[in-house]
């Protein structure tokens, strides 16, 4: 069964740097890159994380894509600074200092190169975030999304439920262990996600099947209606 990380560094402490590591990293960055990659490679601008942790998904999706610039966040000084160490070790020209960004926060934005509100993304990525925190970083998550978010895409990764059914039994053992552990965590239903992003004017517009029972979920922005479509198609 999946463990989960609250706060990284607890059981295995940072480099003398500064640096975290996280073991999910290790086993799931590729097959994330690899959902990515198309997407991006058409890409220009920015692309910011939410709920970064360690950094190391940053600053290898920043290595594998140098023509966009990469922000990550998080919301623990301990992570921040991780982060920071890893993109001081990396020196990567396009990837950005880490902000603190806090999904519970609905009204959250991020900041551009002192600007207060950095304005449009090419991309946004949030990684094993949304089954470790309460429903309303779901929501914010996607209303920020959709109020930053163009042509571009929301991609998510975890642990989903599908119609109400766990995809597999280590997923339901997972579920419970979180539950357990806090009530306002848990897997999230794609059902429910895909509610929420209709209610933001988005769209869930890709499922991509991970391994160990995960997924990637790209969520784009809904095409605005025709003017016409509301008389019809043949319309006059
Ligand atoms: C399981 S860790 C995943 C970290 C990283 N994305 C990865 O996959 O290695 C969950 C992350 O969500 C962050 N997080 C939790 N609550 C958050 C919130 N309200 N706003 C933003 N990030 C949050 C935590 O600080 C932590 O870094």
């Amino acid at each position: 069964m999946a463990k989960f990380v609250v706060e990284f560094g607890k059981a295995v402490p940072p480099a003398p740097d500064g640096r975290l590591d996280g073991a999910a990293f290790h086993r799931n960055h590729d097959a994330i890159w690899s959902a990515l990659a198309d997407f991006l490679s058409e890409q220009t601008g920015d692309v910011l994380e939410l709920g970064s942790g360690t950094g190391q998904h940053a600053v290898e999706f920043a290595r594998r894509a140098p023509h966009l610039v990469w922000w990550p966040s998080d919301i623990y000084p301990s992570h921040l600074a991780s982060i920071a160490a890893w993109r001081r070790h990396a020196g990567l020209a396009n990837l950005r200092a880490p902000q603190r960004i806090d999904l519970t926060d609905p009204d959250w934005t991020w900041a551009a190169d002192g600007q207060k509100d950095g304005g449009e993304l090419a991309a946004m990525l949030c990684i094993n975030v949304l089954h470790i925190s309460p429903w309303r970083v779901s929501q914010n998550l996607l209303a920020g999304a959709a109020r930053l978010l163009r042509g571009g895409r929301l991609f998510v990764y975890g642990p989903f439920m599908r119609d109400g059914q766990h995809t597999a039994p280590s997923n339901a053992a997972f579920d419970a262990t979180l539950r357990a552990e806090n009530p306002d965590w848990g897997v999230r239903d794609l059902r429910d996600l895909t509610t929420l992003a209709g209610d933001a004017g988005l769209t869930l517009a890709d499922v991509v099947p991970m391994p160990a029972n995960n997924l990637v979920l790209a969520f784009a922005r809904a095409p605005a209606k025709s003017i016409n479509a509301k008389n019809g198609p043949h319309a006059t």
